[in-house]
């Protein structure tokens, strides 16, 4: 089985540049590219939901030059890809805090979904900006303001896109953390923290990635009695 919802937790993208003795920038540069390639992928492998955490509102702690750097970046790749991922029949749909980015950014952000928006293949979900201990504040902010009541309630129509739980979670880099990275949505994902840094992570590994997926036992609370080992 592969995962419905994988989630990609990006990180090494500046020891990649530091062990090549390079500037961080060109560790996001090479780490920008790769999540291209490995977005394109997941789509062909048939991934249905793909979350790919790019920046967490605490990141914007960085230096200035740092964070500039990665708006511009952002700003480039979503203009020269988004007819990319149209073709590529990807629907691209964003997460986090639009406070705090720049006007320019928002205009490609929104260009993206607007015209990736008919397509019907993988949804990649952009976490950029994004807090999952914000995004629950805001849900219930949402919750509050339109009164509903909090019996049964799915607290995942509230959250800023109405997506699946995650089932695998890969964060690169040897980091064992979530980061404040959809602490609810990933409530029952499979963990898996490979040792490589975002920047090498191939299609290999995402083949390798895949693989492990496949050997986890997933019972969800109960208990799988096909399984001896149990
Ligand atoms: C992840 O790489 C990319 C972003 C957070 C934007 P890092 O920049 O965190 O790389 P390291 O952790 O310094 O190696
Ligand atoms: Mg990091």
């Amino acid at each position: 089985m592969i995962p419905n919802h994988m989630a990609i937790i990006v990180d090494g993208n500046g020891r990649w540049a530091r062990n090549k003795g390079l500037p961080r920038s060109l560790g996001h540069k090479a780490g920008s590219e790769r999540l291209e390639e490995i977005t394109l992928y997941a789509a062909k492998k048939g991934i249905k939901y793909l979350s790919l955490y790019v920046l967490s509102c605490d990141n914007l702690k960085r230096s200035e030059d740092e964070i500039n750097f990665l708006f511009k970046l952002f700003i480039n790749t979503f203009k020269k890809k988004k007819e990319i991922y149209k073709t590529k029949n990807i629907k691209v749909l964003f997460s986090g805090v639009k406070d705090n980015l720049p006007d320019l950014l928002l205009k490609t952000m929104d260009e993206m979904v607007e015209i990736t928006k008919g397509n019907t293949g993988m949804i990649v979900n952009f976490c950029l900006n994004y807090s999952s201990r914000m995004e629950i504040i805001d849900a219930f902010k949402r919750i509050s303001k339109e009164k509903v009541s909090l019996d049964n309630i799915d607290l995942r129509k509230y959250m800023y896109q109405d997506l699946p739980d995650i089932d695998f979670l890969i964060r690169t880099s040897g980091e064992q953390r979530l980061s404040d990275f959809m602490l609810y949505q990933a409530s029952y994902a499979e963990l898996y923290f490979p040792k490589v840094l975002f920047p090498d992570f191939d299609k290999n590994e995402f083949d390798i990635a895949l693989a492990e997926y496949e050997k986890r036992d997933r019972r969800f609370g109960g208990i799988n009695y096909e399984n001896t080992n149990n």
